[in-house]
């Protein structure tokens, strides 16, 4: 009896411990709501042309390999590589930028851009590879735009997009709903894409990234709502949300099954005027993993739930929405009933 007990137990560890498997990258762009802005002043001996834009991540748990660093220009469909620093410390930069583009740190890896010009103008991606997890949890990136000015230039306003997506990876049971939170500028007149990936195909490119449901942009006073595509992958299982104005940009997968475990990027395109420009079309990614201890909110009512996999930890369940789970004040455990933390007798644990 207590030997098939070791045996659920371990099983039950496997499994759970699935979800730690992986070693996921974390990119951060700091400031990536704001413009990097260098005024074009030439003829002020003090003028340094020169800007740094910074990056930062993590990667969780720490391969044992450097990872690759790579700055890209261009809008997120539509980018081409500007600066690599390989694995095992090979330098590419692209011809434009020979001899202008820097990063000094590999730990910090911050693009420093000298002798600027006009045409650097553009959104720029920092993108963090960890060789050692080859799919999509291994590559993270985000974007902060770069503004060489020099007086008013109606052609190159300062309209972007924007997105910001809850990055904490979201764990769900097979058959479960991921449901992804995006938050984004221009509403239901958007062209809003959530992509998977990246993956590599075999010719060796690892620029893959599939189209999960796109939606069109619209004028923002048409009372046409836009027309949404559904990747055959998700054909009846994904759908945006949807407000009073429209269309939101949060993502929900229902039924989810191991293909669709790995990393989502929400992306947006606004304002319509100035589509596929080089300012456009930003992203941010978060991961979804297989997790069958995961908590879950499907069909329950608004309220706090026990951890399933931990009684002193509880969740929050709003309208199909998951938050936390958040600890217990050290030695509680969560009482479904009252609602609060309790004692620990007072509360079923199993
Ligand atoms: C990613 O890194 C940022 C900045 O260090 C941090 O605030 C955020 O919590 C991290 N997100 C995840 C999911 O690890
Ligand atoms: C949206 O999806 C359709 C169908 O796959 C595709 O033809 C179209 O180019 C996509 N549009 C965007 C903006 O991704």
């Amino acid at each position: 009896m207590l030997g098939l007990l070791v045996a659920i137990s371990a099983v039950a560890c496997f499994e759970s411990s699935y979800a730690d498997a992986v070693s996921i990258t974390n990119v951060t762009a700091p400031y990536r709501g704001s413009w990097v802005m260098i005024w074009n002043t030439w003829w002020d001996p003090t003028w340094v042309n020169r800007v740094e834009i910074g990056c930062e991540y993590t990667i969780s748990p720490a391969p044992a390999t450097p990872p690759t660093i790579t700055w890209l220009k261009g809008s997120f469909t539509d980018r081409q590589v500007i600066y690599k620093l390989t694995s095992s410390g090979e330098v590419y930069v692209h011809p434009e930028y020979a001899g202008r583009v820097s990063v000094p740190s590999r730990t910090h890896p911050t693009l420093v851009l000298t002798d600027s010009k006009f045409d650097d103008w553009g959104r720029y991606w920092c993108r963090v590879t960890n060789e050692e997890q080859s799919d999509d949890f291994g590559t993270d990136e985000e974007s902060r735009l770069f503004w060489f000015k020099s007086g008013y230039d109606p052609a190159r306003g300062s309209h972007y997009s924007f997105v910001q997506v809850d990055k904490t990876p979201v764990r769900v049971k097979t058959g479960g709903t991921a449901k992804l939170h995006c938050e984004g500028w221009g509403g239901k007149s958007a062209s809003i894409v959530w992509f998977k990936g990246p993956s590599c195909t075999q010719d060796g490119n690892c620029n893959v990234y599939e189209m999960v449901i796109n939606k069109t942009a619209v004028e923002h006073f048409s009372p046409d709502p836009g027309t949404v595509n559904v990747s055959p992958n998700y054909a009846g299982r994904a759908s945006l949300g949807a407000n009073n104005m429209g269309y939101t940009l949060d993502l929900t997968i229902t039924d989810i099954r191991p293909a669709d475990v790995g990393r989502y990027w929400c992306t947006n395109d606004w304002p319509l005027y100035f589509r596929n420009e080089v300012q456009s079309r930003d992203s941010q990614s978060v991961v979804v993993l297989l997790d069958d201890e995961a908590p879950s909110c499907d069909g329950k009512a608004d309220g706090m739930y026990q951890d399933p996999g931990d009684c002193s930890r509880y969740y929050t369940c709003s309208g199909g929405w998951l938050y936390g789970p958040v600890p217990c004040i050290s030695g509680l455990f969560f009482n479904e009933a009252l609602q609060v933390c309790d004692w620990p007798n007072n509360v079923a644990c199993v």
